[in-house]
C-alpha cells in the first residue's frame, strides 16, 4: 500500500468523468483501493475517489467509523444510485480535494445505491444520514463535480478564494 497525492482544486483533472470498472475486479483494482484507502486513512478523510488521486476510475473507498470504533473500510466499484429520495437534508460537507472548505449543501436523505464490493460481488442496499452524503459526495466525484459546484456562484467564488489565500500562506509557510 501507498500513501498517494491528493488533487486539489482547481486541479483540471478534477472535472473528468470517471470511467467504469471493465471486465470486474482484478488484483489491480484491489491494489488501487489498498492505496486510496491509506490516503484517504493518512488524510485524513471519511471518503475518496479515484480521480481525486488522478485514475479516473469509478471507483470509491469509504469508512465512516468513529475514532474510538474499528476501523470499517468500505468499497464501491461501478456505483449506481437506483433510487433518490425526494425529501433532502442539509450536511455541512468538506472534501479532501477542497481544502479548509466546509459549506452546507442539500441532497437527496436517503438513497438505494447498487455497486460492487472489493471482492467483486454485487451488493444493492439503502443508505441514509452520513452515508447517504457521503456515497453522493463521492459519486458527484466521478461525474467531475465537486461539492462546491453545489453551491451559489457567490458562495463558490468565496469558497475557491479562501482555498487560494490558504495555499499561498502554505507556500509562503514552506519558503
Ligand atoms: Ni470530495
Amino acid at each position: 500500500m501507498a500513501v498517494r497525492e491528493i488533487l486539489t482544486a482547481p486541479d483540471l483533472r478534477l472535472k473528468q468523468k470517471s470511467k467504469p470498472v471493465e471486465g470486474g475486479v482484478t488484483n489491480e483494482h484491489r491494489k488501487l483501493m489498498d492505496d486510496m484507502l491509506e490516503t484517504m486513512y493518512a488524510a485524513p478523510g471519511i471518503g475518496l475517489a479515484a480521480i481525486q488521486i488522478g485514475e479516473p476510475l469509478r471507483i470509491i473507498v469509504m469508512d465512516l467509523a468513529k475514532e474510538d470504533e474499528p476501523k470499517a473500510p468500505r468499497y464501491f466499484v461501478n456505483p449506481e444510485l437506483v433510487t433518490l429520495s425526494e425529501d433532502t437534508a442539509p450536511y455541512e460537507e468538506g472534501c479532501l480535494s477542497v481544502p479548509e472548505i466546509y459549506e452546507e449543501v442539500q441532497r437527496p436523505a436517503r438513497v438505494r445505491l447498487r455497486y460492487l464490493d472489493y471482492n467483486g460481488k454485487q451488493i444493492e442496499e439503502d443508505a441514509e444520514g452520513l452515508y447517504a452524503v457521503c456515497i453522493q459526495h463521492e459519486m458527484d466525484h466521478l461525474e467531475g463535480v465537486l461539492f462546491i459546484d453545489h453551491l451559489s456562484r457567490l458562495k463558490r467564488e468565496n469558497a475557491l478564494r479562501k482555498l487560494k489565500k490558504a495555499r499561498k500562506a502554505e507556500a509562503e509557510a514552506r519558503v
